[in-house]
């Protein structure tokens, strides 16, 4: 097969996997010398959990999940892992760099929690906690899968259409959503001449288990309604949002661009409306959500 009527090389594909090629007189034959290693935090649930099952389909993913609870789906690994904690971080580290050669290609900072209410009735305990899971989370997972990505790798992160659009009695989330996209715009930029790719992508309204796992702050009534009727309403529109596989199906494609865009929104509605959000007087669009939502 080596003969000098065969003509071979090796080339990297989007993912920077080296695939080796090599041609005869009659065809040619294109084989993956290496794998993909995948991280995906907050896997055991809603997308997490979809975009490991995605991922897992392919033999050429090795595909790791951080979280609290147990996974159990073929060909994912799970590692117990609070991103809120950094020795469960350095754990999962050094378990995933110890099994595969110190080599991550693809980080999917998906992790993320809800707290709703009035902004003065926050507790201290409720913000810290907030900030800590969706945006502290986020960077220090980030800082230490780092070291072990190369050219061609990349890291999506999860924000929301939250982000860009502020949602009262969800400004908390909203906070560490825009966090998330200004984090990535910031990261992206420093890791461009490392030719590390760096993208955010936004779901909106998804049905998942996130609507039932929203904490909610203690309400004291000088808000009358509002807080109630704001986020029963929120919850309703979760509730008859896209599933989950939809957003995975989004964080799959997008995996798979070579030069992705800074962000991506899910869905056509959501991405009217944060286009509208972008060229629209910010005063009109604020009063706007405060009709929906205040
Ligand atoms: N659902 C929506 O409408 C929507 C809209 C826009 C954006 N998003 C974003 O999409 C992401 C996924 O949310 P989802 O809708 O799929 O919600 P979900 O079904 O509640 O899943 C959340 C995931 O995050 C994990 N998680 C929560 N706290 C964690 C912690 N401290 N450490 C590690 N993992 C943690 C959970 O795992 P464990 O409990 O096992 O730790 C779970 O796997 C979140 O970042 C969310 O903000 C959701």
């Amino acid at each position: 097969m080596y003969g000098s009527d065969c003509k071979h090389f090796l080339y990297k594909d989007c993912y920077a996997r080296e695939i080796f090629v090599f041609f005869t007189q009659q065809d040619f034959y294109c084989y993956n010398i290496s794998v993909m290693v995948v991280v995906i935090t907050g896997g055991s649930s809603g997308i997490g959990l979809e975009t490991a099952r995605l991922f897992s389909q392919n033999k050429q993913f090795i595909v790791y999940v951080l979280n609290r609870h147990e996974v159990k789906l073929d060909n994912v690994n799970w590692i117990k892992c609070d991103v809120s904690n950094s020795k469960d971080i350095a754990n999962a580290v050094s378990e995933i760099t110890r099994e595969e050669n110190n080599q991550i290609n693809l980080l999917i900072n998906n992790a993320g929690m809800g707290i709703s209410g009035a902004i003065e009735y926050h507790s201290e305990e409720e913000i810290n906690k907030i900030i800590s899971v969706n945006l502290v989370g986020l960077v220090n997972v980030t800082r230490a899968f780092l070291p072990y990505m190369n050219k061609g790798s990349k890291i999506i992160n999860i924000s929301s259409v939250a982000g860009p659009i502020s949602i009262p009695f969800q400004t908390l989330y909203s906070v560490t959503k825009a966090g998330v996209l200004a984090f990535s715009n910031g990261l992206r930029n420093e890791l461009r001449p490392l030719g590390i790719k760096v993208t955010s992508v936004l779901p909106g309204d998804t049905k998942t288990g996130f609507t039932s796992s929203r904490e909610k702050s203690v309400d004291n009534g000088r808000y009358g309604k509002r807080i109630e009727k704001s986020v029963s309403k929120m919850e309703k529109d979760e509730s008859n949002g896209v599933p989950a596989s939809k957003v995975a199906k989004k964080i799959f494609k997008v995996s798979k661009k070579k030069n992705p865009n800074t962000y991506y929104v899910v869905g056509s509605s959501y991405k009217l409306l944060v286009f509208l959000s972008r060229i629209l007087p910010k005063r009109l669009v604020n009063w706007i959500i405060f009709k929906i939502y205040g």
